[in-house]
This record gives structure tokens, sequence and C-alpha cells, in this order.
């Protein structure tokens, strides 16, 4: 069968090199999944630039998310059968609960081998199965964005309500999922964007309010102006340390912040942190969720009849292709590579 490796080159970047290989067999609790389609995420792209802390080693099968058919069961397995339409969880082995610093070495397409393949083996507490009203590409988008914004909205200390206001910085992946769901739930949502063309797109997709932050850099501002000077109950905070004080100016007394994401580097904010403690603003770090997560996400999305959006489909060799259009920014949504 056919799989990608991400692979230190000559010069010792990291490359996606497609690669034959014999998949071994199941173990007795594992199945075996015939993947269908795959979606990338920025995480890939750091990965593939060796920048992510928890990749970059190479010879790692890539991309953490992925959804297909399940082609063979292992001789324990009792809870799955062959033809079984599954999707991977981003962490093997995050079943439920709190999250716990060993399942670190399960994070898929980057501590161990992730889904750009043919056919992959997997524990069987680490699949959930596919909403029936969602195609396998459709479902291939939710293991990390989905429910990386599920987790921030929903799970911690004050979920979302009815009737809140939400903040999405973007339209990538993550952000646009949390604008679905946000819209769902009955929220008011502000995106950003540095394209007017994607904001249009996004208020067909729900958005109540948006701003264009290459045209207004202190769109903390004009937040705090479209929320009638009280500022957001939630920011989805993918930006990182170039966008965390202006989200920290636009969030309400008593908000929260998914703190999510790295998308203007790693480093420590160049801004005093104390205005969250006289805000009395919860700052959640996320990373990604648990299956048990995923389940709630996926009964979510059912009853919504959410549609994750697919900006673009790669077929399997074109797979270096998807990574360079994650690359430019040019997408809203999700990036797909179908088998
Ligand atoms: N902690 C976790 O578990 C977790 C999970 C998923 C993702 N993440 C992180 O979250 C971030 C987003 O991931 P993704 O996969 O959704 O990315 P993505 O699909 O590649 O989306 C990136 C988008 O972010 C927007 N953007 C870039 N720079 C920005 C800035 N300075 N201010 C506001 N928006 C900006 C752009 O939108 P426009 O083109 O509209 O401007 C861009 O298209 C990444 O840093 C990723 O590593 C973390």
């Amino acid at each position: 069968m056919k799989r990608y490796l991400l692979r230190k080159q000559d010069n010792e970047n990291l490359d996606v090199v497609l690669n034959e290989f014999e998949l071994s067999e199941p173990g007795p609790t594992d199945v075996r999944v015939r993947i269908e389609a795959c979606s990338l995420n920025y995480r890939d792209l750091l990965m593939k630039s060796g920048q992510s802390a928890s990749g970059g080693e190479g010879d790692v099968v890539p991309l953490s998310d992925g959804a297909g058919t399940i082609s063979f069961v292992g001789s324990n397995v009792t809870k799955w059968k062959a033809g079984d339409r599954v999707a991977l969880t981003f962490f093997q082995d995050w079943e439920e609960g709190r999250f716990d610093m060993r399942y670190h070495k399960s994070a898929r397409g980057g501590s161990c081998d992730g889904v750009l393949a043919e056919e992959v083996n997997a524990p069987q507490h680490s699949i959930v199965r596919i909403p029936d009203y969602l195609s396998t590409a459709e479902a291939a988008c939710l293991p990390c964005a989905a429910v990386t914004a599920w987790h921030g909205l929903m799970e911690r200390s004050r979920p979302m309500q009815e009737g809140d206001t939400v903040l999405c910085l973007g339209t990538g992946g993550v952000s646009i999922f949390a604008l679905q769901m946000a819209k769902a739930a009955g929220a008011k949502v502000i995106v950003t964007s540095s394209s007017d063309e994607k904001l249009e797109r996004a208020i067909e997709l729900g958005a109540d309010e948006t701003i264009n932050y290459r045209d207004t850099p202190e769109w903390d501002k004009a937040v705090f102006e479209k929320t009638g000077k009280r500022g957001v109950d939630h920011v989805i905070e993918v930006g990182g340390p170039g966008t965390l004080p202006r989200s920290m100016n636009s969030v309400a007394a008593g908000g929260s912040i998914a703190l999510i994401g790295v998308l203007t580097g790693f480093e420590a904010p160049d801004a005093s942190l104390f205005p969250l403690v006289t805000k009395n603003v919860d700052l959640s770090g996320i990373y990604v969720g648990s299956r048990e997560m995923f389940g709630r996400l996926n009964e979510f999305l059912t009853e919504h009849q959410v549609q994750p959006v697919i900006d673009r489909t790669f077929s399997f060799d074109e797979a270096p292709d998807a990574y360079r259009h994650l690359e430019s920014g040019e997408h809203l949504g999700k990036v797909v590579v179908s088998m």
C-alpha cells in the first residue's frame, strides 16, 4: 500500500514523500481503516517545517485528521465491524477526562504515525463513528480543527450560551468551525480576516459582524464598538503573541479566551496579563480534545446539521499541492486530500 512519510532530506529539511509499505496485521484490539479522506491543519505545516516541538524528527506518516471505512477488525474487537464509517481521533490515547502529559506521545501525525496513507491500523479506542449525514471527506475535517473549536467554546469553565458573542480570528479551519458552532448555538459572531472576499463568505456562513484586520490594525477597538463597549464573551484565540494583547482588550468582563494557536509565533506576548485579572477573564489553554469530546461534538453537529466548509480537495497523488495550498493562506475553512 501507499503512504506518505515526513522525511528528513539530504539538506536536513523535511519533506512529504510517497512511500510503498507493507502494513502489519492489526493486533487483537485494533481495527484496520481504509482511509478515504484526510484534511490538513496549520500544525501540519509546523511539522513539515520542523517548528513543532512534538514532531519534526522525520519518518512519521503525516496528518492527524482522517476518516474512512473499517476493512478488518482484530479478534478481540467487539464494538466495531467491517464496513463501519469512522474518523480517527487526534490523540490516539486521550479517551476521556482530564488531559495527561502521557497523551502527547499519541498525537497522530507528529509523535506517532498519522493518516496520510491508503490504510492504517488503529486501536479500537481511538476512532469515532461518523455521523450519517456527513460524507467521509467532511468527517475528515473534524478530528483536530472541529474538536479544538468545540473544546474551546463548550467544554471549559463557562460553556458558550445562546445570546453570547464570540470573536473568531481569521477564516482558517478552527475559526470557521467556531463560527458555525456559535451560530448553531444561537450566539452572535464577529469574524476578522485579512480579506474582504473571505469576510463576505463569513457573512454567508452566518457572521453577524466582520472586521478586516489588515485595514483595521486596531481591530480590538472595532470589536469594542461593535459590542456596545462591552466586549465579547468568548475569543477563539488562534493568533498567539501577536494577537493576544488585542484579544485581551476585546474580551468582556467575566468572559473567556480559548488559547489555541500560534499563527504569529510561540513567544510571550508583549503586554501585561493583568487585565485578565481585573476583568475576571478565564484563559484556557486548549490542545485539541478527547474522544469523549469528539463524541459530544458529533451529537451537536448532527442535531444542527452543521456542514463542514471544504475549501478545496486534492487527490492522494497531489498531497504535496494540498500543503502548498494551505501554506498560501488562500483557503477558507478546510483543505482536504481525498483518496
Ligand atoms: N491548540 C490546538 O489544539 C490547536 C488545534 C488546531 C489549530 N491550532 C492552531 O490554531 C491556529 C489556526 O489553525 P488552523 O489549522 O485553523 O489554521 P489555518 O486553517 O491554516 O488558518 C489560518 C488562517 O488564520 C488567519 N490568520 C493568520 N494570521 C493571522 C493573524 N495575525 N490574525 C488573525 N488571523 C490570522 C488567516 O485567515 P485570513 O486569511 O482570513 O486572514 C489564515 O488563513 C494555528 O496556529 C494552529 O497551530 C491549535
